[in-house]
Parts: structure tokens; sequence; C-alpha cells
């Protein structure tokens, strides 16, 4: 076939299937397959494509940034033993006790042995890690404290002022106290600290009007995937779709954080393929792979992973599986990374970065069920993500509780938190959010998927299709709304 009857079959696919084709590309494409391998699609998302950014390259008008990948689990899997067990501990309580040491009150912290040996009612302080924490019927709170010396009992009187605070505390939570001890053995607890996070010094600005999005839980193969949304929000990261200003705002995004679950899965939960429309793991991110090349290449794309995807369940999941990474061997602008990561996101000469981290927040369900303070923090258990994330921060720990999510033993804890982040992100729940908690921007994302029978049940109401934009010059959060209305 002649080249020019060549080329005006592809332009007539083109028409047909909705792709708007620039003349750069038609110039590269000799084939209709040609056209589909470049641009990674399939019957599902044809009527999706347009094809090439017609963007300004943007890096010259804002300043280009770096950005640096400061944590990304990528271990081999290897058999566990009990010392595998032990060191992953180890390793969590000097983490946090090295925190913890910082503080004046704890500077001259004890052993529980030491404690243990003291004949005199003096004031002493240890850290150590709650093994157990009961509530008496005098409503007095009894912790079981150990640490790698002992253990000890130690009583928060139901008339301290701290008492509230105690009776929020968790198993496996490595905590300071002071107080005395007694003859009798028990300890008498007269003040609790967490590791927490130090008051900022400054707040960080950087000097560049740029822009990051948070999306996660695209849940792509479920078959009330709001497929027409989420290309709508494709196509205002091209500047195509939104107000004059929504536009002018797409114009400033340079990257885009994707924090886990992007596919539905397959076999993740009993009747899962009663719903799903794409009942192939491979087809799923092959589709997520056909929306992500159509991202103008100028915004950095970051891909994590969450209990939805090819990725182990336990924690720190390492990035999406490589066999599916091969799917996305044509979108250029993608990076993979694991559950939790934390970049350091738009480095230039004369700014040093935001620290973002990453989690999809997997734990968050236990923590807002179990924690009295975090039960009364909202009526509805969709609306307690934002303060289970501040709650875990004062923890510096994504899952303290062992029995709060699945996790992986390794010689370094990775949900330590020891690095502060200037933004912490999470997914899982279903429902944007922010708050600010002692300088660090708390973000919850949304998803792309409307209520099913499942969260109705549980009474929970997602709000699909609403984008998280940072905005970085400023250090705020703004939200876009691409859900039409859907519920
Ligand atoms: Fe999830």
């Amino acid at each position: 076939m002649a080249l020019e009857s060549k080329k005006k079959e592809i332009v007539e696919y083109c028409l047909r299937n909705k792709i708007l084709i620039t003349p750069t590309l038609l110039s590269q494409v000799q084939s209709i397959e040609e056209l589909k391998l470049k641009l990674n699609i399939n019957s599902k998302t044809a009527n999706l494509v347009i094809a090439e950014s017609n963007h300004d390259q943007k890096s010259s008008v804002f300043g280009s940034g770096t950005v640096d990948i400061l944590y990304n689990y990528s271990l081999e899997p290897k058999k566990k033993t009990i010392q595998d067990f032990i060191n992953y501990f180890r390793s969590r309580f000097n983490s946090i006790q090295s925190i913890l040491l910082q503080r004046q009150e704890l500077s001259n912290a004890s052993s529980i042995s030491r404690i243990k040996q003291k004949t005199s009612r003096e004031k002493s302080s240890f850290i150590a890690m709650i093994s157990e924490k009961q509530i008496t019927k005098n409503h007095h709170v009894i912790l079981s404290l150990e640490d790698v010396t002992g253990v000890i009992k130690c009583l928060v009187s139901k008339d301290s002022p701290i008492k509230s605070f105690a009776e929020d505390l968790i198993d496996d939570d490595i905590i300071g106290v002071t107080g005395f001890p007694s003859q009798s053995g028990l300890f008498f607890v007269d003040n609790i600290f967490l590791p927490d996070l130090p008051i900022p010094q400054f707040s960080k600005k950087c000097p560049d009007d740029v822009c990051c999005a948070v999306i996660s839980d695209l849940q792509i193969g479920a078959e009330d995937f709001m497929e027409a949304q989420f290309k709508n929000f494709i196509l205002w990261l091209r500047g195509e779709y939104g107000s004059d200003d929504e536009r002018e705002l797409s114009k400033k995004v340079l990257y885009l954080l994707i924090v886990g679950d992007s596919v539905d899965g397959v076999g993740i939960f009993p009747g899962q393929e009663l719903r799903l429309s794409i009942k192939d793991i491979d087809e799923q991110y092959k589709i997520l792979a056909s929306y992500l090349l159509m991202i103008p290449p100028h915004i950095q794309i970051f891909l994590s992973v969450g209990n939805h995807d090819a990725s182990r369940l336990s924690e720190p999941q390492p990035p999406l599986l490589k066999r599916f990474q091969e799917h996305f061997s044509n979108v250029k602008n993608i990076v993979f990374v694991s559950n939790p990561s934390l970049l350091n996101i738009h480095k230039t000469s004369s700014f040093s970065g935001y620290k973002f981290l990453l989690y999809h927040g997997c734990s968050y369900f236990y923590y807002a069920e179990n924690v009295p303070s975090l039960k009364n923090s909202a009526p509805k258990i969709h609306d307690r993500p934002p303060f289970v994330m501040k709650f875990l921060l004062q923890r510096r720990h994504l899952a303290p509780t062992y029995t709060s999510w699945l996790y992986m033993p390794e010689d370094v804890d990775g949900l330590v938190i020891n690095d502060i982040p200037d933004f912490f992100v999470s997914g899982h729940l279903h429902r944007p959010a922010s708050i600010t908690y002692k300088g660090v921007t708390i973000i919850c994302s949304s998803c792309w998927q409307p209520q099913n029978e499942y969260q109705k049940k549980q009474g929970h109401e997602p709000l699909p299709g609403i984008v998280p934009v940072v905005h970085f010059r400023d250090n705020v959060v703004s939200f876009i709304d691409f859900s039409g209305g859907v519920k």
C-alpha cells in the first residue's frame, strides 16, 4: 500500500476512535499497529487517547528541580528466622529511643533492671515498649513496659492529668516514662513522652510556583472505575479540561504522586471477580499505562503500591513487580517506588526540596477503631484518617502495633519515621482531606470509584474524583473536583 494511503488509513482510524493525532506523530508512524504500539493503547482505552502533548515544556518556565529518592525499600525476599524478628524490634526500639533521648526529661533515662533495683522512692525515668495495657475496675491504667533488661508494671492513676492520654496508648508503643518506683515493684507514672515531632523552627517555602498532584485508589479493572472522570483529570494535566483558572493551575503541575491501589487487582477479596470488568491484572496495568502515557512528559510520575497492587501485602511493600513494570516501558516519565517511600521533591539551586512521605494507609483502620480519642475525632471512620496520621507522626511509626497490619521483619524497620517529612500523603480511605501538624502537611487523597455495596454496609462514604494539589510556593493544598457529582 502506498505511503499516502497508509497515512489516510491512520487518520481515519484516529477519527473513528476520537484520537487527536498531531502532524509530528503522524509523520513518525507507518501503520495503525505502529500507532497503537507507540501509544500503548487497546480497545478499552482507544476512545480516551489524545496523541502527544500540546503543552509547552514547563521546566524552563518554572525552573527544573530534581527529585531524590531518600527511602525506597527494595530488599530481595529471603526466609525469615526468629532472629529477624528480634533484629526488627531492636532496630525499631533503638531508632525511637534515640529520638526520645533528645528530650531533657529523659536525658538520664535508666534501664528497667536498674529501676527495679532501686530501694528509695527517687524520681526516675526510662524508655520502654508497651507489651500490655489494662484499665482496672477503678479506672486506673496499668501498663506493662519492657526493654531489653526486663519488664515492669506501671500505674497511671485515674486522677492523673495524663490518664486519658494513657488510655490512648497502644500495644508496642515506645514511650519515655518519668515517675517513682515503689517497694511493691509497681512504678507510679507522673508523665509519659512520645517521640513526637519537634516544634518546627521555620516554615519552608519554595521560590518556584510549581505544584504536585496526589491521587490514589484508581481501582482500574473494577466495573465501577470512574473512567470518564479520570479521563478529565488526565485532560486537565494536559491543560485541556477545566475552568480558565484550573487550566492555568495545571500548567504548574510538575509532579504526580500515585499512592497505591492504581488497579483493583484480582483475588483481593471474596467475590471480587463478580465486580471486575477486567479480570486480568496484566490488562489492568496496561490500561493504567495507556492513561499515564497521555500525561505530558514534563510531569514526573511516582507510582507507589497498596493492598490491591501486584506486590506482597507485608510492609514495607517493594515497588510494583518488575514483570508488571514492563507494561510501562513507553511511559518515560514514571518512577516506581515502595510503600512507604520518602522523596525529596523539587530540589533546585535555591531550594532544598520538600520531603514527601508516601504511605498507602493500610494500618489506619486499626487505630481509627481502637484508639479512644481517634474514635471521638469524627463520628464516621472515614473522616478519621488525617487524625490517625497525626497520631502516627507522634509515634514516629506508620504501623506501631504488631496486629495493625502485616509487616516483614528486616534488619532495619522501614516503617519508622526517622526523617521528618514536609508532606505526609496517603490513600486507602477514599476521602480527601488535609490538616497540618507541627509543620507537616497531612494529605489524604481521594479515589476513582463510587460507593459500593460493601462500603454502604460499613457506613463508608467515599468522596471520589477529588484531587489534592500541593502549591509549592505558598505551601498550601487545594482540591480540584473531577467527580461531576458522582459519589
Ligand atoms: Fe487500599
